[in-house]
C-alpha cells in the first residue's frame, strides 16, 4: 500500500493535517522530523545551531530512506526535504506526494516569532519567507497534488486530501 506524503513549505500545516489524515485512514502517522530530533538527540535548532544545515540534511536524508521502507503510513517531511532529487525519488516511489501550500502571510502568522525555524531566524523574515518559496516552487511543483490550506481548518484540508487522493488511486 502507498504511502501518502506530505511537503510543503513550513508553516503549511503538514504535521497537524498529516497527524489528522492519519486518523482519518487509520494509518500510522511519521514526521520526519520527529525522526531525525530522535537520531541526534536534539531539538532542530540545536542541530542547526552546533552542526550545521549540511549535517542536518545528511541526517534528513538518512530518516528518509528508512521511512520509505515501509507503506501504508501517512508521512510528514520537513519543508527542505524533496529539494534534494534523491530524497525526492525515494519518496516518490514509496508513495503519493502531497504539496500543502499557503499564502506567505498565513506562513507569517502560523509561524509567528518563533524560533523553531532555523532557516526563517533573520531580520526580514517575510523577504526571508518569499525568496525561499521562489527557489523552492519548482520542486514543490513535482509533487502529484497540491492543496492550498490558506483559510482552511485542518479537518478540511484533510478531507480535501482525502477526496483527492481516492480519485487519483481510481484512476490508476
Ligand atoms: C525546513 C523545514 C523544517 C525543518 C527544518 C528545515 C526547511 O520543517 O525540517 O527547519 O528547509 O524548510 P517544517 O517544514 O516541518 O517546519
Amino acid at each position: 500500500m502507498k504511502n501518502i506524503i506530505l511537503t510543503g513549505f513550513m508553516g503549511t500545516g503538514k504535521s497537524s493535517v498529516g497527524r489528522r489524515l492519519a486518523r482519518e485512514l487509520n494509518r500510522e502517522f511519521i514526521d520526519t522530523d520527529d525522526l531525525i530530533e530522535k537520531e541526534v538527540g536534539l531539538k532542530i535548532p540545536l542541530i542547526f545551531d552546533r552542526y550545521g544545515e549540511a549535517s542536518f540534511r545528511a541526517v534528513e536524508k538518512k530518516v528518509i530512506k528508512e521511512v520509505v521502507l515501509k507503506g501504508n503510513r501517512v508521512i510528514a517531511t520537513g519543508g527542505g526535504a524533496i529539494i534534494d532529487e534523491e530524497n525526492f525519488v525515494a519518496l516518490k516511489e514509496s508513495g503519493i506526494i502531497v504539496c500543502l501550500t499557503s499564502s506567505v502571510d498565513t506562513i507569517l502568522l502560523r509561524i509567528g516569532t518563533g524560533k523553531e525555524r532555523p532557516l526563517l531566524n533573520q531580520p526580514d523574515r517575510k523577504d526571508a519567507i518569499e525568496k525561499i518559496l521562489e527557489y523552492r516552487k519548482p520542486f514543490y511543483a513535482k509533487a502529484d497534488l497540491c492543496v492550498d490550506t490558506t483559510n482552511k481548518t485542518v479537518n478540511e484540508v484533510a478531507a480535501e486530501i482525502k477526496t483527492k487522493i481516492i480519485q487519483i488511486l481510481w484512476a490508476q
